[in-house]
C-alpha cells in the first residue's frame, strides 16, 4: 500500500484538495489532479496546468507607494488545458455526478508514475460501462503529458469520445486569502487555435510578458470511428464516434512548448517531439524505469509504519515532480500544483529542499543553484534601487530575479534570504567536495552577499550589528539583530573569505579584476564576522530572536480560539509584531544550522523557550522543532512533530491543501529523517551521524551521497549500519569517535544511552 495514495472522496472540499495532491508533473509542466470530464454543475475545480516560470506580470496597485517598492509582480500563469475528455454513450454524457456510480477508486501510483481512475458508472437510462482513465507527466521526455481512457461497454452502444485542447483559461483567484492571488485572472489569450490532419494545435500568449506557449495534441482510438472536429470560442476540439459492445482504448499525446524552452519555433519543436514519442506503454515503461531509478537512489525505508512510509514517498515523489531541471525555474513553494504564492521561488528551496536534492540527485540541484545563480545580477541591481552601494539583495520572491513581494516588512526585509542562498552554496560545495564550483560559481556570489552585510551593518560597541531586517518568523518584522540573519550573515562572510583562499593563485587574481577586490575587504569580512552581534538574554540563558523580542508581551496561545488560527488571517500584522509570537521557528532554525559554538543547554533552554511561543502557522515550522528535538535527545517530541509533517497534506492539516501542496514542509520531512533521526551534519570535518531511532519503528534507512561515495544508512532497533555502496573508502563521525567504512561492505554502530 506505501507506493500507492488513494482517494475516493467526493465531497465539494476534498475534490479540491485531491486536485493538488493528484496533480503530476516533472519540474516542466505540472497538471492538476483536475478529473477529464469536469464536475457537475456548481461544482467548484481549479483547473491548472502550468509551465514552470511561465509568466506574467502585473501592475501592483499601492494605496501608497513609497520608493524602491517593486512596481509590477510576476504570476505564474494557469495555461493551455489539455485535459478535456468527454465520453458519451448513447447520447449521454458520463460524469461522476449523473447516473450511478457502482464503484469507484483513483490512485496515484508512485512506482510508475501514474494516476488511474476506474469507474464502474451506469448511465441515467442504464447503460452500464466500465472506464480506467490513466495519466503521466513523463519524466523522460519533459514537453509530454499522456493520457488513456479504455472504455467497457457492458452491451452494444454508440459511443462518441471528444477531446478538448482549450485556449481560452484564466487563473484561480479568492480575493479573502491573501495566500492565493486576487485579480487579474486573465493573463494570456489565444494566437492560434486549429485542427490540422490528426493533430489539435492551439497557441496562447500571454498579454504583458508575450511570453508564448503551444499545446500539439494528437490521439488514436483502437476500433475504427469517424472523427470530426471542431474549432470555437478558443478550443480545439476533436470527435470519435463508433457503435461497438467491446472494450476500447483511447490514448492521447499533448506536447507542450514554451518560449523560454522552445524559442520562436515552439510549433515545429512540438511536432518534432509527437513524431518522437512511442505508444502508452512504451513512454510509461520509461516513465517506470525513470522512478524506479529514483527510488532506489534515495533508498528510503522506514519498517514498522505504512503510511509514514506512505507519507514520505508521497513528499519524495511531488519535490521530483516540482523541481526545475533546466537552469531558468526552480521549485514553486506550491510546486505544479496549484497557483497559491503565484508561482513563486522562496528560500524555501534552498534551507528545506536542495538538502534533498544535493544528497541524492546532484544534477538536479546543480540546476537549482545555477538558476539562483542566474539572479545575480538582478540581485546586484535590487541591491542597488534599495539604497546599497555594494553588494547583492536576492528578492524575496520571485520568478525570474524581480521582487515580488509588495508587503516588504514579511518580503523584502528578509534579506535572510541571500544569507540563505550563500549557506546552500557552501553546502553544495562541501557536500560535492567540487572546487571547480567555488570558482564557478560560489566564489561571486558570497563576495556578493558579503558586500551587502557590510554596507548594511555596523559596529556598535565594539561589535558589529545588523538593523531593520526580518528573520524567518513573519510575526516579528522589521528589527535590529535577528539571531537567525546575524549567525547566517557571519557564516556567509566567514566561507567569502574561505573561497578566497581555496581558489587562490592566478584563478584568485582573475576574480580580483573581475569583482574589483579592495584592499583590506577580506579583512573587513572577517572582522565583521569575528565581532557579530548575537543577542544573548541572560535572564532565560538563551539567544534573543532579536534585541526587543524577549521584551513584549507573551501571547495567550492557550486561550486562543482555534478558528483563529492562522493568526495572519485575523489579527492585524501590528498586533501581532507587539507579542512574543512566532509564526515559524527562528532562533531555533539558527541553531540547527549553525550549531558550532553554542552550548548545548543553551539550545535546550531556546528550544523550549521559543516552542511555547510558536504557533506553526507557517508549514516550515514543524520539521524544524522535529529535527532539534531529535539533536538534544527528546525522540518522541522528534517524532510527533514528525508525523505532523508526514501528512500534513494528505491529511491538509493546514486547510488549504487545494491551493497546492507545501513543498518546503515536503523537503522537511526528509531533512527530520535524515538531519533528525539519523542526525547528519555536513561540515569541513566531513560526514557526522547522531542516530536516534523512535520507538514506533522496527528500522528506517536511506541512502546519500558524498564526494563520490553512495553511501547508505540503516537504523536498526540495535545498532546502526552504515554500508559504502560505492566508492573510495569514507571515514564518518558517529557521535564523537570516527568510523570508516569500504566500498561494499558494512561497518555497524551502536546508539548512544
Ligand atoms: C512562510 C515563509 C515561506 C512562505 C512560502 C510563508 O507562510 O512564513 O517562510 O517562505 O510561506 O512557503
Amino acid at each position: 500500500m506505501s507506493w500507492k495514495v488513494t482517494n475516493n472522496e467526493r465531497s465539494q472540499d476534498q475534490l479540491l484538495v485531491n486536485e493538488s495532491l493528484f496533480a503530476l508533473g516533472n519540474g516542466f509542466l505540472g497538471v492538476r489532479g483536475n478529473v477529464e470530464e469536469g464536475y457537475g454543475e456548481g461544482m467548484i475545480s481549479i483547473r491548472g496546468t502550468y509551465i514552470n516560470a511561465y509568466h506574467d506580470e502585473t501592475p501592483i496597485e499601492y494605496g501608497e507607494k513609497l520608493h524602491a517598492f517593486p512596481e509590477t509582480q510576476q504570476k505564474l500563469v494557469n495555461g493551455i488545458d489539455a485535459q478535456t475528455i468527454y465520453i458519451s454513450v448513447n447520447g449521454e454524457r458520463f460524469s461522476m455526478s449523473a447516473g450511478t456510480i457502482h464503484s469507484f477508486e483513483r490512485t496515484l501510483h508512485m512506482d510508475k508514475g501514474q494516476l488511474i481512475r476506474n469507474v464502474d458508472w451506469e448511465s441515467p437510462s442504464g447503460i452500464r460501462m466500465k472506464l480506467m482513465f490513466s495519466r503521466f507527466v513523463s519524466m523522460t521526455t519533459k514537453e509530454l503529458f499522456m493520457q488513456q481512457v479504455e472504455i467497457e461497454p457492458e452491451e452494444e452502444a454508440d459511443i462518441v469520445i471528444t477531446a478538448e485542447v482549450n485556449g481560452s483559461v484564466t487563473n484561480f483567484s479568492d480575493p479573502g486569502d491573501p495566500r492565493v492571488a486576487s485579480g487579474h485572472a486573465e493573463r494570456l489569450h489565444v494566437t492560434d487555435c486549429r485542427a490540422e490532419g490528426r493533430s489539435l494545435l492551439v497557441t496562447d500568449e500571454t498579454y504583458e510578458t508575450k511570453l508564448e506557449m503551444h499545446v500539439h495534441s494528437m490521439s488514436e482510438v483502437s476500433a475504427p470511428a469517424d472523427r470530426t472536429t471542431e474549432i470555437k470560442d478558443g478550443r480545439a476540439a476533436e470527435h470519435y464516434s463508433l457503435k461497438t459492445g467491446e472494450r476500447i482504448v483511447f490514448t492521447r499525446w499533448n506536447v507542450f512548448t514554451d518560449t523560454y524552452r522552445h524559442g520562436e519555433s515552439l510549433q515545429e519543436r512540438a511536432e518534432n517531439i509527437i513524431r518522437k514519442c512511442g505508444s502508452f506503454d512504451e513512454e510509461a515503461a520509461k516513465q517506470q524505469a525513470y522512478l524506479t531509478r529514483f527510488w532506489e537512489e534515495a533508498g528510503l525505508k522506514i519498517e514498522g509504519d505504512d503510511s509514514l512510509q506512505q507519507g514520505l514517498r508521497f513528499h519524495l515523489y511531488h519535490l521530483l515532480q516540482s523541481a526545475g531541471k533546466d537552469g531558468v525555474s526552480n521549485i514553486p513553494a506550491k510546486g505544479l500544483s496549484g497557483e497559491g504564492y503565484e508561482g513563486h521561488y522562496f528560500w524555501d528551496t534552498e534551507i528545506y529542499m536542495l538538502p534533498f536534492f544535493q544528497m541524492t540527485q546532484p544534477e538536479i540541484a546543480l540546476q537549482l543553484i545555477k538558476y539562483r545563480y542566474s539572479l545575480l545580477g538582478a540581485a546586484k541591481d535590487r541591491a542597488r534601487e534599495v539604497g546599497h552601494e555594494k553588494g547583492a539583495l536576492f528578492p524575496w520572491r520571485t520568478i525570474t530575479g524581480g521582487e515580488c513581494s509588495a508587503f516588504f516588512p514579511a518580503g523584502t526585509a528578509q534579506y535572510h534570504i541571500s544569507a540563505d542562498i550563500a549557506y546552500s552554496f557552501i553546502q553544495y560545495y562541501l557536500v560535492t567536495g567540487d572546487i571547480s564550483f567555488v570558482d564557478e560559481y560560489m566564489l561571486e556570489v558570497l563576495t556578493e552577499v558579503s558586500r551587502l552585510w557590510m554596507d548594511m551593518g555596523h559596529y556598535k560597541g565594539g561589535t558589529f550589528r545588523i538593523d531593520d531586517v526580518t528573520g524567518p518568523d513573519e510575526y516579528t518584522c522589521i528589527v535590529n539583530n535577528n539571531y537567525y540573519t546575524n549567525v547566517m550573515a557571519r557564516h556567509s562572510l566567514q566561507w567569502a573569505v574561505k573561497s578566497w583562499e581555496l581558489i587562490g593563485g592566478d584563478a584568485a587574481t582573475a576574480w580580483k579584476e573581475k569583482l574589483q577586490l579592495e584592499e583590506g575587504e577580506l579583512a573587513a569580512w572577517q572582522e565583521a564576522a569575528d565581532r557579530m552581534y548575537l543577542p544573548y538574554n541572560e535572564e532565560h540563558g538563551i539567544h534573543a530572536q532579536d534585541d526587543t523580542f524577549l521584551q513584549k508581551k507573551v501571547w495567550d496561545l492557550e486561550n486562543t480560539p482555534d478558528e483563529k488560527f492562522p493568526l495572519l488571517l485575523n489579527y492585524h500584522p501590528l498586533t501581532l509584531y507587539r507579542y512574543q509570537v512566532c509564526k515559524q521557528a527562528d532562533t531555533v532554525l539558527g541553531h540547527f544550522l549553525l550549531e558550532e559554538g553554542v552550548d548545548e543547554e543553551v539550545m535546550r533552554r531556546s528550544y523550549d523557550y521559543y516552542e511555547k511561543v510558536t504557533t506553526h502557522d507557517s508549514s516550515l515550522s514543524y520539521c524544524i522543532f522535529s529535527m532539534m528535538a531529535a539533536r538534544l535527545g527528546d525522540t518522541e517530541k522528534a517524532y510527533d512533530y514528525f508525523i505532523k509533517t508526514a501528512r500534513l497534506d494528505i491529511d491538509n492539516t493546514h486547510k488549504n491543501t487545494k491551493d497546492g501542496l507545501h513543498l518546503a514542509n515536503m523537503g522537511g520531512t526528509w531533512l527530520a529523517l535524515v538531519y533528525g533521526f539519523a542526525g547528519l551534519r555536513v561540515d569541513e570535518n566531513g560526514l557526522r551521524f547522531r542516530p536516534v531511532l523512535p520507538k514506533a519503528w522496527e528500522s528506517m534507512a536511506f541512502r546519500i551521497r558524498y564526494q563520490g561515495r553512495f553511501l547508505e544508512v540503516e537504523l536498526g532497533q540495535d545498532q546502526i549500519t552504515y554500508r559504502l555502496l560505492d566508492g573510495e573508502d569514507l571515514s564518518i563521525d558517529h557521535f564523537e569517535t570516527s568510523v570508516t567504512v569500504q566500498a561494499g561492505k558494512e561497518v555497524h554502530a551502536s546508539y548512544q544511552t
